[in-house]
């Protein structure tokens, strides 16, 4: 995990720097720092425990002066505890080379004991740390035979650098920089992610786009094996044997509007008022004409190869995971079998997979360390993979065959909803055109389910409606330490769902419940005033969810149940959240509002810092 970020340019360098890092604070946020370099060839360093505001204060106290370059991290720990000696960039021996790093370097152990025979002094528990040390002992080396001269200093660093990232296993996204060489940064990708922004005398590298998207929307996507050298005056790429190489310029079409709160206390509750259009954007242009099968012509599955699909296997994780598991009762529902498994515990199904069967792997950020391993299984067994991920270039796009972009525009906090809608709206659109084109609906089930779609954006809008009512319902609950959510069918992801947002947000204990195995354990928990959240809309399994509900009051229950105007004549409960009725197969996209909306308000209540909750990061980079 972690976030990057480099700027070589004319601006304030440390100003550009912690305005990206705060833009990349989701990927971890237990300390960060940052490097810079100037002409007068030394290195100011400087790092934070905690938050990015720690780090801007510590700048503050004591500014840089005129910079050329630096570099910059957020961090989110994986070797070595989160304080300030762990904190990123490390320096060499010298304090003269920097290095950040998102990543994991899986033989750092091996690396250290080599350097510290060759007496090199370690000051962090980190994996990062080799790397600059490593770093310098080959800029020893290369020194020897270019001799230090100034004309072939950045050469010289160049060289040192790329065989030092030849000798590291695992997974990386760098920035390095050296006193001696303070115009140029080098960077380098492995199975981390890496883009740089190309602007006007001034070039940028981050995790991320948001971090330089208010100077630049030009960006070039690094692969896998790939070092760049930064200057003001642009970015080339070298392959790891130093073979220069060409690369093709892209235009991001998002604003910097689109990733900031616009007015709402948190990113997460704009991102839950952004689902109507959310899903309008991931429907757009692709649902009509029916008949066209928008939706493969656009990912380029051939009619021929989507007729053999014989089964689909759903793989994510976290709500990605939701979202896929909703998407196997879609399928289902429509004559597809399908599988949906988390994708860390994929390994050993891979093999086991039919070569007709269908992989889809969701990811919002598509870079889930967990999820793309798994499509790597899936690709090794000789399947085809569909991804369907909310952002342009990632690396799950490189390793899958098929694209299906959600459009969702960023999501920043760290609990993801509007992706989630994104995610399911997709699952609508590619069951019903595969169904439709292996023959399994007919024409008028087409029609009638694709005009319940296009009702969803405004039935989102007027679910929101609830938010009030949730808001004040919550001040009721925000004290309770445990919540139980059930639900039967296409509505059990959305039971996981709200339980893992209450989790995610308010540290609070949830559970998520297919409503009959209640009789099978989770009933025992339950005691007086306990809060029980049923899913009751209209739907074929509405009387054995009630009969659940019964059963949860009559052991003191407090039971509060999401129903829509029919299923509430029907549905005892001490609190109702009405969601307007639609078609069962599209429920789960309304009903999982009220539970985002009782997730943040309860959160809220209990103080908690929403958008960047203890002990998680938006994007979970290792595996
Ligand atoms: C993390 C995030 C979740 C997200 C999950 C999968 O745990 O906190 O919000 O659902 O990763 O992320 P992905 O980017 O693969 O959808």
């Amino acid at each position: 995990m972690c976030g990057i970020v480099g700027y070589v340019g004319e601006r304030k360098v440390e100003e550009v720097l912690i305005d990206g890092l705060k833009r990349l604070e989701y990927r971890g946020y237990d300390s960060c720092g940052l490097a810079l370099a100037s002409s007068e060839m030394e290195i100011y360093r400087k790092r934070a425990k905690g938050r990015i505001e720690n780090l801007a204060s510590a700048v503050s106290k004591n500014p840089p002066g005129l910079r050329n370059s630096g570099i910059a991290h957020t961090r989110w720990a994986t070797h070595g505890e989160p304080n300030e000696d762990n904190a990123h960039p490390h320096s060499d021996c010298s304090g003269e080379i920097v290095v950040v790093h998102n990543g994991i370097i899986e033989n750092f152990s091996q690396l250290k004991e080599e350097l510290i025979a060759k007496e090199h002094v370690f000051s962090s528990q980190t994996d990062t740390e080799v790397i600059a040390h490593l770093i310098e002992e080959k800029l020893k080396e290369v020194s020897k035979s270019f001799g230090i001269k100034h004309n072939v200093l950045e050469p010289v660093f160049f060289e040192a650098f790329r065989r030092a990232v030849n000798l590291l296993k695992g997974s990386f996204a760098l920035g390095a920089i050296w006193a001696k060489t303070p115009d140029m940064i080098l960077s380098a990708r492995m199975q981390s992610p890496l883009v740089i922004g190309a602007g006007e005398n001034e070039n940028f590298l981050s995790s991320d786009v948001s971090a330089f998207l208010k100077y630049t929307k030009k960006v070039y996507f690094v692969e896998d094996g790939e070092i760049v050298v930064l200057r003001r005056g642009g970015a080339n790429f070298f392959d790891l044997k130093g073979k220069k190489k060409a690369k093709e310029i892209s235009t991001i079409n998002w604003d910097l509007s689109m990733a900031e709160k616009g007015g709402y206390r948190h990113f997460m509750l704009k991102e839950i008022h952004e689902q109507a259009d959310s899903v309008e954007n991931t429907m757009a242009g692709r649902l009509l004409p029916l008949e066209e099968n928008k939706v493969f012509e656009e990912i380029g599955l051939k009619a021929e190869l989507a007729a053999k699909i014989s089964e689909v296997q759903i793989i994510a994780c976290g709500t990605a995971f939701h979202a896929g598991l909703a998407g196997r009762y879609v399928f289902e529902k429509l004559g597809i079998k399908t599988s949906a498994d988390l994708a860390s515990e994929f390994e050993n199904r891979a093999a086991l997979l039919d070569k007709n069967t269908l992989v889809i792997a969701v990811s919002q950020s598509g870079e889930t360390a967990d999820t793309i391993h798994a499509v790597k299984m899936a690709k090794r067994n000789g399947n085809n993979v569909l991804a369907i991920t909310n952002t342009l270039g990632s690396s799950i796009t490189r390793e899958s065959d098929y694209t299906f972009y959600t459009h969702c525009g960023p999501e920043i906090g760290v609990a993801s909803t509007k992706a989630f809608l994104g995610q399911l709206t997709a699952f609508y659109m590619l069951a019903l055109n595969l169904s439709k084109s292996k023959g399994l609906l007919k024409h008028e089930n087409l029609s009638k389910y694709s005009q319940e779609l296009l009702r969803l954006p405004s039935l989102i809008k007027d679910t929101l409606g609830l938010e009030n009512k949730i808001e004040k319902l919550t001040e009721a609950f925000s004290s309770k330490e445990h919540y139980l959510f059930i639900a039967r069918d296409i509505s059990y992801p959305v039971a996981l769902e709200g339980a893992l947002k209450i989790k995610e947000i308010s540290y609070v204990h949830a559970e998520g419940y297919a409503a009959g195995e209640m009789k099978h354990g989770p009933i025992a928990i339950i005691e007086q005033g306990m809060p029980v959240i049923a899913i009751a809309t209209s739907s074929s399994q509405l009387d054995l969810i009630r009969g659940n509900m019964e059963e949860a009051r009559a052991r003191g229950a407090e039971l509060i149940a999401v129903v829509d105007e029919e299923s509430r004549k029907n549905v005892k409960a001490k609190h109702y959240l009405e969601v307007p009725l639609i078609n069962e197969l599209f429920s789960a996209a309304i009903s999982v509002i009220p539970l985002q909306l009782f997730a943040y308000y309860i959160a809220l209540q209990r103080k908690c810092d929403i958008d960047k909750p203890r002990n998680l990061a938006k994007s979970v980079t290792v595996r």
